[in-house]
């Protein structure tokens, strides 16, 4: 029997007005998170990652963003439909988030341990003013901010961009939230510093036991950190497996050429990439979105769009061909990604 999962996002869809034109950034997403879990989910620059993330915790901006479809269920809880005050009661409590640059997310107007006592107050409101403080000062020495007492009294922009992404973790954490989001959390970051934030985060993930959904560039942060990988190509589900699976057998071409993608060190560490370029998205190709970069594309996929379906043993694929993607082909060689 399987458990009912702690986040269900079925179906999403969303665009984006500009002067250009609609963008559908979000074509028909459906992913689900149970609890305790880290879920990678990688693509390509406007592949949709953030928008999806976003819409969670109905952060998309509208106007310009329309939702225009879709159900975001945590816990059965239809998460579109509920109150602006559910909402808010929501984010920081059962779900927090962690962005890329953590200076949008803090109040450059406010200390950073008054921020995170009131991230705690907002929660539970019998919290005395000391207690908060106290805990606040705890949360700022567990997740590696020295000097805690004194970094409680500065502002945002007192901190390095590694503190403040130390304080950030912190905020998040302070609730013991079910579900994490991390969009990017250590790409504005020094690399020293982002193996430090990456450990704390999986540290910190550990010790609330909270599903994560980490959305990454990185594969190499995917193969140490996430349970579960979730490919997104063009604002849809490309491809999702669990991270062992992924890596040793890609069930959709643009997987394939994502994990060809990484420095080789048996080719003098040459960065091979797919071959072309990302989808505009206010005038997707028809069928496959994928077709115009694909070594495999045929008739049908130019025509035909390919519905993510299921493999078996919790994999999904939406390539017509994903049976014929065998273990160790080299679709993308060397060759052709310098062409
Ligand atoms: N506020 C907005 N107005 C117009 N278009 C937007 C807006 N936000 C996102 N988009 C578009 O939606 C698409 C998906 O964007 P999204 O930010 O989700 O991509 P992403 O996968 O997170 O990319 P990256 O890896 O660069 O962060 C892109 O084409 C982007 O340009
Ligand atoms: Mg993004």
């Amino acid at each position: 029997m399987t458990e009912a999962p702690l986040l269900s996002i079925e179906n999403l869809v969303v665009d984006f007005a500009t002067d250009d034109g609609l963008v559908h950034a979000v074509d028909g997403v459906s992913l689900t998170v149970r609890a305790g879990e880290i879920v990678a989910v990688v693509g390509e620059s406007g592949s949709g990652k953030s928008v999806t993330a976003m819409s969670i915790l109905g952060l998309v901006r509208t106007p310009p963003g329309v939702i225009r479809d879709g159900r975001i269920l945590l816990r059965g809880e239809d998460l579109r439909a509920v109150s602006g005050e559910r909402l808010r009661e929501i984010r920081g409590g059962e779900v927090a988030m962690i962005f890329q640059d953590p200076m949008t997310a803090l109040n450059p107007v406010m200390t950073v341990g008054q921020q995170i006592a009131e991230a705690l107050r907002l929660h539970d409101r019998d919290l005395s003013a000391d207690t908060a403080r106290a805990r606040v000062v705890e949360l700022l020495r567990k997740v590696g901010v020295p000097d805690a007492e004194q970094r409680y009294r500065q502002y945002p922009h007192e901190f390095s961009g590694g503190m403040r992404q130390r304080a950030m973790i912190a905020m998040a954490v302070a609730n013991d939230p079910d579900l994490l989001i991390a969009d990017e959390p250590t790409t504005a970051l020094d690399v020293t510093i982002q193996a430090q934030v990456l450990d704390l985060l999986r540290t910190a993930q550990r010790e609330t036991r909270a599903a994560t959904i980490l959305i990454t560039h990185d594969l190499g942060v995917v193969a140490e950190l996430a349970d579960r990988v979730v490919v997104m190509y063009g604002g849809r589900v490309a491809e999702e497996a669990d991270v062992r699976s992924l890596f040793a057998r890609p069930r959709h071409p643009y997987t394939a050429g994502l994990l060809a993608s990484v420095p080789r060190p048996d080719l003098d560490g040459e960065l091979l990439s797919i071959p072309g370029s990302p989808p505009n998205m206010i005038d997707p190709p028809g069928g496959c979105a994928f077709h115009p970069r694909c070594p495999m594309a045929r008739d049908r996929c130019r025509t035909d769009r390919p519905e993510l379906r299921d493999l078996g043993d919790g994999r999904r694929s939406a390539c017509h061909f994903a049976d014929e993607l065998d273990e160790g082909s080299a679709l993308f060689s060397a060759e052709e990604a310098a062409g």
